[in-house]
């Protein structure tokens, strides 16, 4: 079957209310601490995206029993470090930063040695960022380059160590958290604030984890080797998952939407911040709080008057994984937007930074680069008229979802590589959009 889709029309404005894919951060972190927990954990509302998909396939290869049961994942545990796989394996993370860089922590006392391995995206992303933390414990990790494919092989004598995060990565912070767990003794954590997720879980189950928030920093302590008990979970819905669907909204002449119960955790709220002060009009209603976390319905109606921003770099890590969709919004509004200090962007999926560069061009919009720092300068007259051909980005599910949107919101005739990339996060994407309306071949 063909994996390109066809896009030749603008989306005709609607009023809905959806719900968008669950939470794929949750849903990893949820999967990996039920392992290490000690009893049956449920999980609610588990995003079956291949990211989590490959989770769950990591932690039956180290053991661990699961089955699914009328919708929800039953998971046993049998506490910390009781993976029991006792020869040598092979594990595939496929395309996840998330379930690469955090499975390691768990996997620093393992009996035998682990390969860790991916796909081509994930095969040229950095690990230097996890292993140097790991072998400051004292975990015995080998690598040729700090990339995958990683050999690590479990030890008896971790020590705790005291570290600082300076890149603002939560999976690099929860690598460390992970591992605290398994060493004996306080491990301490100076963390460029990044999401929370980790924290706020440990947190809801009574694990000795203090967090003190300083600046733009979270100071971490963490005893290792309690335990802790099973647990249920009811994973909300993802808000990177939610930023298309709110951006195609702000883009549009008359519509209206209301997305359900999504995670609007602090740390994640960057494009919400970002896009109301360029114009957009976007609430949150029916706020709750579950295991620490905030949800929310989000409610979005389109933006006549969309202003060009001088984007503060505090807002990066809380809208990391947002910038390609709202580079899409600064395109269309007036004035210039800045958006500073953004070198991780090219460390994801695909060298996003470089990419969208590529796109603004491409669809007529001038840009600016100086080192990691961008101008966008903005048309509120935004039409695309020609043929755009979108391939070449290492199927990341991100690129692949905003150039939908951008299609859908700016027209042209745009043919679309590597549909099947979405099944890494949101796989009914397109079902959602043609519910919408929109026209996809
Ligand atoms: C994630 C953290 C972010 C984000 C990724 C998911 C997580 O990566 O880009 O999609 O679940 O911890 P970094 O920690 O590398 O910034």
């Amino acid at each position: 079957m063909a994996n390109h889709i066809f896009i030749n029309e603008k989306i005709i404005d609607f009023k809905k209310k959806i719900s968008v894919a669950s939470d794929k951060s949750i849903s990893i972190r949820s999967i990996l601490l039920a392992s290490q927990a000690i009893g049956v954990s449920k999980i609610s509302n588990l995003l079956e995206s291949e990211d989590v998909l490959n989770t769950l396939r990591a932690i039956k290869k180290l053991g661990i029993n699961y089955k699914k049961k009328s919708g929800n994942y039953f998971i046993e545990g049998f506490g910390l470090n009781s993976f029991s796989s006792r020869k040598r394996i092979t594990i595939n993370a496929g395309n996840s930063g998330t379930l690469a860089r955090l499975i390691l922590g768990l996997l620093v006392k393992s009996k035998c040695q682990i390969k860790l391995i991916g796909d081509k995206s994930l095969s040229k992303r950095d690990f230097s960022r996890v292993i140097k933390p790991l072998r400051l414990f004292g975990v015995n990790i080998q690598s040729k380059k700090n990339s995958l494919p990683i050999k690590i092989l479990g030890t008896d004598y971790l020590r705790p160590i005291c570290y600082n995060e300076r890149i603002g990565s939560a999976q690099v912070k929860s690598c460390i958290i992970f591992c605290a767990l398994n060493t004996p003794g306080i491990t301490q954590i100076n963390a460029k604030k990044s999401r929370d997720h980790t924290e706020q879980l440990l947190r809801s189950l009574n694990y000795p984890i203090k967090i003190k928030t300083k600046n733009s920093f979270d100071k971490i302590s963490i005893k290792g080797l309690g335990q802790f008990k099973s647990f249920n979970h009811i994973i909300p819905g993802d808000i990177s998952s939610a930023a298309f669907f709110i951006v195609l909204v702000v883009l549009s002449n008359k519509s209206e939407m209301i997305i359900q119960n999504v995670n609007i955790n602090e740390s994640r709220i960057g494009i919400i911040k970002i896009l109301n002060r360029m114009g957009a009009t976007i609430k949150f209603r029916n706020k709750k709080i579950y295991r620490g976390e905030n949800t929310a319905d989000i409610f979005i109606k389109s933006s006549k008057k969309l202003r060009g921003i001088n984007c503060p770099s505090y807002l990066n890590s809380s809208a990391i994984d947002e910038f390609l969709i709202i580079f899409l919004v600064a395109a269309k509004a007036k004035g210039i937007s800045t958006f500073k200090n953004l070198g991780e962007l090219n460390k994801k999926e695909s060298p996003r930074l470089d990419i969208a560069l590529r796109f603004l061009k491409m669809i007529g919009i001038k840009v600016k680069r100086n080192k990691d720092n961008i101008k966008i300068f903005g048309n509120p007259k935004l039409e695309v008229t020609k043929n755009i051909y979108i391939r070449r980005y290492l199927k990341d599910h991100r690129v692949f979802m905003m150039a939908c949107i951008a299609a859908l919101s700016f027209g042209g005739n745009w043919k679309i590589e590597d549909k099947d990339s979405v099944n890494t996060s949101f796989p009914f994407f397109l079902n959602i959009l043609k519910s919408l309306g929109a026209k996809i071949n």
